[in-house]
């Protein structure tokens, strides 16, 4: 990492930084990014934990956060001179607050309040569903807003009408399991290994997705999904079956999650007159889900924009723009500030 020097001074205006460090330790992926400006990306490096959990079939909190102990300092030291910058030219650093793992979020919240005390910048608390909401600006910074945002990741499944920055309308979220859920759910009752989204999406390019017509649930019922019952209903099927063609269930599970979420979201970005559509979290990386979202765009006269699927799943290049614009919009956090793990996305009513 570069070295400190405490006589770097920050900014006049603690609302204009332009060098953001953003650091991301909610769940299983330790990363790092430096972004100027709004938009820019400088780096982003992310050091995943996949393989420490993938034995136990899901994220094991307390292991999380070692792994966030051990690799957090050459993840930043990566990002910082991967961006290219000399001494002390990171104007403020941005961490994930919550929601996401107590432990593994107070390991980044720590770092970064430490990094911005000594460089004497300006610390920024990022909410980390917010932080997606930023992944498409970072690839497509001309985004007309207002756009709708599907979110879909292994914690939340959320329609989300981002009508600026920093000013968001909920439109629908999960009753029960959140998208990625499911599909890891599904993925461990079927023994596919973990993170179950990647194997499935895998796995259904040599499935039929009519195979098994497993419902659509709340498919025409507002805004709001469910998809614990799919769940229970790929269970109920195996279960009851001696012999089945696991591609087939596969394909057809996820062609049922897909259906329901292009649905829902394609009506939102029609009927609430959005200019865009776009996708975020790491479900957003589903090739069925991509193919399908930008078909319905089409279809429907609205833009459509997929971030790349290292932007989709976690990352710190989003933490540093959500800083930026937290940043401007609200000024730097106190460093009083603890990590949550339920922190909610502030929504206008
Ligand atoms: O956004 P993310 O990286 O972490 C959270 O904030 O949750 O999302 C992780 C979730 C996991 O449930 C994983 O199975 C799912 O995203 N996922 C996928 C795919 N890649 C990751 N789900 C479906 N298809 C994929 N290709
Ligand atoms: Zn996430």
């Amino acid at each position: 990492m570069t070295a400190l020097d405490s006589s770097f001074k920050a900014p006049d205006n603690p609302n204009t930084a332009n060098i953001v460090l953003g650091i991301e330790t909610s769940c299983d992926e330790t990363a790092a990014a430096v972004v100027s400006g709004p938009c820019d990306v400088l780096s982003s490096v992310i050091s995943s934990q996949v393989d420490l959990h993938a034995r136990y079939g899901g994220v094991v909190p307390e292991i999380a956060s070692r792994a966030h102990v051990e690799m957090l300092t050459p993840v930043v030291a990566q990002a910082v001179i991967e961006a290219g910058l000399g001494n002390h030219e990171v104007e403020a650093v941005a961490a994930t607050a919550g929601p996401g793992l107590v432990g593994a979020l107070l390991v980044g919240v720590s770092a970064a309040k430490s990094l911005a005390l000594v460089w004497d910048v300006p610390f920024v608390a990022v909410n980390h569903l917010e932080a997606h909401l930023y992944s498409s600006f970072l690839e497509e910074p001309d985004l007309e807003l207002p756009v709708v945002v599907l979110l879909v990741s292994g914690g939340h499944t959320l329609l989300v009408l981002m009508e600026e920055f920093g000013r968001y309308r909920l439109i629908g979220q999960t009753l029960d399991d959140a998208a990625g859920e499911a599909f890891d759910k599904v993925a461990r009752f079927m023994d596919l290994g973990y993170p179950g989204g990647p194997v499935i999406d895998r796995l259904s390019m040599t499935g039929d997705p009519e195979a098994v017509a497993f419902p659509r649930p709340m498919h025409n019922d507002g805004y709001d999904f469910s998809f614990s019952g799919l769940k229970t209903a790929v269970v109920n099927y195996v279960r009851s079956r001696s012999d089945f063609d696991v591609a087939d269930v596969a394909a057809s599970f996820q062609e049922a999650v897909v259906d329901v979420l292009v649905h829902k979201a394609g009506k939102a970005a029609r009927e609430l007159g959005a200019k865009g559509l776009c996708l975020a979290g790491g479900v957003a990386a589903n090739s069925s889900l991509r193919e399908r979202i930008l078909d319905a765009c089409v279809a429907s006269g609205i833009s459509g924009f997929l971030p790349s699927r290292s932007m989709c799943t976690d990352n710190a290049a989003m933490v540093a723009a959500a800083g930026w614009q937290r940043l401007r919009l609200d000024g730097p956090s106190p460093l009083d500030t603890g990590a949550d793990p339920n922190l909610p996305l502030p929504f206008d009513t």
